[in-house]
């Protein structure tokens, strides 16, 4: 009767156990309610998981039924060390018939001021021959209950713990890396990494921070490679969106009808095609910002569809009945003249007013040349890292860059950048490294700047024969002796100056 009441209670106990491990994200929390049910419902005491720390190879506890924060805190063991240790180490169970008469327990914890009485039992914790730690519990002796049959249950019970922290450690180092990942995009596109050295882009930069934390929608205006998406993703990374999507959508890159399912989604059957359900670019913004590239090229339906989810953050899929609720911050971009645009009636002006509740202008690279010095240097290191090489830049060659006009702006320059450092062998990156269209303006520049060395030495040569011969009272072969040079070369000078001994 006593074995059935008993089998009954184990089977309760692991089915206990197997759907509390399973209850929550919460390992720590799920690992403690499970010794509370060893200890509840089989009088297994003081259950206590202990992992073993690859890292520090260490063991240490996790949870402790029973155990104080300190007691819990002293339970560091190593391998091999103390009966936990052991178990580690070979890898098999061991029981401890009475704590009170065993010397290899070390009551590390001080947990059991009383240990006569009690058994240890300690069981490894196992998953595919990996030892992850080891299940322990106290048995008070004296029941009827035999070692075998618990160490049986707290197999079955460490083999279910096992389980769970794989799950557990597989989800956390997915989240981690999602983490990472989310903080590296973070990190990329802040506002720091903006490089902002001139005045301009100092403006821009102002502006951004004083509008990130709004829903104003922004309308970025600037040529082509200016940095507009970057901006985009950095007014995202600095709002309290920055945990929710940035969802980017080049609006010049797809004809009408795909625009249109792409923006607001479509219904199963929409159009000939349209096979499943599909949520628009709006619907996976949700909460986060949407960049809308190329704003200046929507056809007027477009625009009046976008104008309504601008006033009344609604919209339905294609094909479907249902309105669709979003919170969404727009941010939008255009090189064209949106204002030419309007006036020509080719771009609604209150959507023109809605979008451009504040303007942001990037200028062009040219017009703020101090970015480029810094802008390579980031460049460089940026892709030094990403190449794994350690290449830096001549004077000369970055005097060229700077001079160069740069039509592409930054993304012309990044691209430059790359390309250099990838061909790049000798670690220095020379003028003659450049490509021609940036290295030949240079040549005709030396030309120049040649040109205007061999005047100034002329201009300074002529000034001291002048002044030799005023020294020596106009005597040519005095003055040619302090100058260093002979009688012939010094008259040879003065008929090439045009100098006029009579009239100085
Ligand atoms: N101030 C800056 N600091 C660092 N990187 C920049 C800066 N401005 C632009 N970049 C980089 O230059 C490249 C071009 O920028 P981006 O794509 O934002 O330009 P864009 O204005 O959207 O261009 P397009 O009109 O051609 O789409 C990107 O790789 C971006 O990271
Ligand atoms: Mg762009």
């Amino acid at each position: 009767m006593e074995t059935l009441k008993r089998k009954n209670a184990e089977l309760v106990a692991l089915l206990d156990v197997s759907m509390i491990l399973n209850s929550s994200f919460d390992l720590e929390n799920n690992l403690l309610n499970a010794m509370k049910t060893l200890s509840d419902q089989l009088d297994m005491q003081r259950g206590t998981v202990t992992l073993f720390d690859r890292k520090t190879g260490e063991l240490r506890i996790a949870v402790a039924y029973g155990l104080t924060k300190e007691q819990i805190a002293r339970g560091k063991y190593r391998i091999g060390e103390g009966i936990v240790g052991r178990v580690v180490e070979t890898g098999s169970p061991m029981v401890i018939p009475d704590l009170g008469k065993e010397p290899l327990f070390l009551n590390r914890t001080g947990a059991r001021i009383e240990k006569d009485n009690i058994s240890f039992l300690c069981v490894p914790i196992v998953i595919k021959d990996e030892i992850l730690g080891v299940l322990s519990v106290d048995r008070i002796f004296g029941e009827m209950v035999s070692v075998e049959e618990d160490l049986r249950v707290l197999q079955i019970i460490a083999t279910l713990i096992g389980q769970a922290i794989k799950i557990h450690n597989a989800y956390e180092s997915e989240r981690q890396k999602k983490e990472e990942l989310k903080s590296e995009l973070r990190n990329r596109y802040s506002l720091p990494n903006v490089i902002s050295v001139s005045n301009k882009m100092q403006d821009v930069i102002k502006t951004c921070l004083k509008v990130a934390k709004s829903k104003a929608n922004v309308l970025l205006r600037g040529e082509s490679g200016t940095g507009k998406e970057l901006i985009a993703k950095a007014l995202h990374y600095e709002s309290d969106r920055s945990n929710m999507p940035f969802v980017a959508l080049n609006c010049a890159a797809l004809p009408e009808t795909l625009l249109e399912a792409e923006l607001f989604g479509y219904e199963k059957g929409a159009f000939t095609g349209a096979a499943g359900t599909k949520p628009g670019r709006f619907e996976l913004a949700n909460k986060g910002t949407i960049f809308l590239d190329e704003i200046g090229d929507i056809s007027p339906s477009i625009q009046a569809k976008l104008l309504r989810v601008l006033q009344e953050y609604t919209f339905e899929r294609l094909g479907g009945t249902k309105s669709i609720r979003v919170d969404v911050r727009v941010v939008a971009a255009t090189n064209r003249n949106l204002e030419d645009m309007v006036k020509q009636g080719k771009f609604r002006e209150d959507l023109y007013w809605r979008l451009n509740v504040v303007p942001i202008f990037i200028p062009p690279l040219r017009e703020r040349i101090e970015d480029i010095p810094p802008l390579i240097d980031f460049f460089i290191k940026r892709f030094n890292k990403e190449y794994a090489k350690e290449i830096i830049i001549s004077p000369d060659a970055l005097k060229h860059l700077i001079e160069y006009s740069w039509p592409g702006n930054v993304r012309e320059l990044e691209n430059t950048i790359e390309r250099l450092v990838v061909l790049n062998e000798s670690g220095i990156i020379k003028v003659n490294e450049l490509p021609s269209y940036i290295k030949d303006r240079i040549v005709i520049k030396n030309h120049n700047s040649e040109d205007s060395l061999i005047a100034e030495r002329e201009r300074l040569e002529k000034e001291r024969i002048i002044e030799a011969l005023k020294k020596c009272n106009f005597n040519r072969s005095k003055a040619a002796r302090a100058l260093g040079i002979t009688q012939r070369q010094i008259g040879y000078k003065i008929q090439k100056y045009g100098i006029m001994l009579n009239s100085l």
